[in-house]
């Protein structure tokens, strides 16, 4: 129904409500063009990976073995069926053991990050991030209001030594960061894995200036190149970290299924903003069944699947760019960060790509206050064809030439 009259909701609105996310700055879409026909935006996954039949067969089954309760209410914590698969699929995947006390299932990723922040961050706290980092992710912290501090990153993943000289200047003034939000695994966007060292240095910074490490692994399962790196949580000794998972990459994004892992004296104190009767009882059932038989073989078939992907991208942009940019070649995930060619107006860039029809996320977008990273893109590989990604990079190539 249209109102009639437009009443303002000022004194009404929450603290959290009136927050204003910093607008980011840098290139913005040019307007009103045509829709992408090349799309490296977003962290889609490959349309043409999805299970259809796979997943009615995982339907009739949960609905044969489990009946009205496929359709009921659900658990608090989530369907005991999926925490038990995610302890199973982290003990084969990551090498470490966790109970199903120790995890509860969300609303995808993304909702695991939030309830981390709700946790953990009142408004006027201080949090500590990669610079760049996952621009999703940015948006959920920017609705707590914490003040965001962002630490430059190298090969080896975020710099401990930044990461410490930052944490001692709160300490100075009396403060603390509530937490440190690291994605381990193929960095979203820049793609580095985070040495062991590394790892070892945060867990130890955790405990020494008493704050949560927030560990993000969408990705994880999907490595096409290199070794594994064991897991913050499953390196830690002290409870000091909280780990999001998701079946988004894995499975689907439409399922809407992650998880959070938290130490298990921690886990009741998240479950208490789960207020909701259970995160999608019926979706939940239809992964888990579909995953207990096809796991293993469905993230072998995307590995393939995303390697080539991957390796196609890297070689258009070798052809098209030569080495007049940097340009990231990851072990696994989904994303390659390009800095551009000295010189490049990432205005005019995004409007020449855009009437090409190319779409890609700008650089300022993984930067807490979208002050830095001008000079850099994202594209993603996940979601284009092979002839999609050959014409579309060929032509993304052209537009970067010509944005001097
Ligand atoms: C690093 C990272 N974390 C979290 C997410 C959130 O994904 P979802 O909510 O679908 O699990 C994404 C999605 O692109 C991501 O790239």
């Amino acid at each position: 129904m249209d109102v009639v009259r437009a009443t303002s909701y000022d004194s009404l609105l929450s603290r959290r409500a009136k927050l204003q996310a910093p607008a980011a700055r840098g290139a913005r879409g040019a307007g009103a063009a045509s829709a992408p026909l090349y799309m490296f935006g977003g962290g889609f996954p490959d349309p043409a990976s999805f299970p259809y039949n796979e997943l009615v067969e995982a339907t009739r089954e949960a609905f044969d073995a489990e009946g009205p309760d496929v359709l009921g209410y659900g658990h608090q914590l989530g369907y005991l069926g999926l925490r038990e698969l995610v302890c199973e699929k982290t003990k084969y995947y990551e090498g470490f053991e966790i109970s199903v006390d120790n995890v509860l299932v969300t609303n995808g990723s993304s909702h695991a990050l939030a309830m981390a922040s709700d946790l953990l961050i009142d408004i006027g706290d201080t949090i500590i991030t990669e610079a760049p980092t996952f621009s999703g992710t940015l948006n959920t912290f920017r609705r707590y209001g914490p003040q965001m501090i962002g630490v430059s990153t190298d090969q080896e993943g975020i710099r401990t030594d930044e990461v410490e000289e930052r944490l001692k200047e709160l300490a100075r003034q009396g403060k603390k960061a509530k937490l440190i939000y690291t994605i381990v695994n193929f960095q979203n966007p820049a793609g580095m894995t985070q040495s062991l060292r590394r790892r070892t240095e945060l867990l130890d910074l955790a405990e020494k200036y008493d704050t949560m490490i927030l560990e993000d692994d969408a990705y994880g399962e999907l490595r096409y190149s290199g070794e594994p790196v064991k897991s913050l949580f499953g390196l830690d000794q002290n409870g000091r970290v909280l780990r999001s998972g998701t079946l988004s990459k894995i499975l689907a994004a439409g399922v809407r299924l992650g998880w959070i892992l938290a130490p298990k004296n921690l886990l009741p104190t998240i479950a208490q903003f789960k207020t909701d009767g259970g995160t999608n009882p019926y979706m939940s059932r239809v992964a888990t069944y579909y995953l207990r038989r096809h796991m293993h073989a469905h993230v072998e078939e995307l590995r393939g699947i995303y390697r080539t992907k991957r390796d196609t991208m890297l070689e258009c942009l070798r052809v098209g760019l030569g080495d007049s940019a940097e340009i990231s070649r990851p072990d696994g995930g989904f994303f390659i960060w390009i800095r551009l060619p000295e010189g490049t107006n990432p205005q005019k860039l995004m409007e020449l790509a855009t009437e090409r029809r190319v779409s890609y996320v700008p650089g300022p977008s993984f930067f807490p206050y979208g002050d830095n990273g001008f000079d850099h893109i994202r594209l993603a590989y996940s979601w284009a064809n092979l002839d999609e990604i050959r014409t579309g990079v060929g032509l993304l190539c052209e537009a970067i030439k010509a944005a001097r």
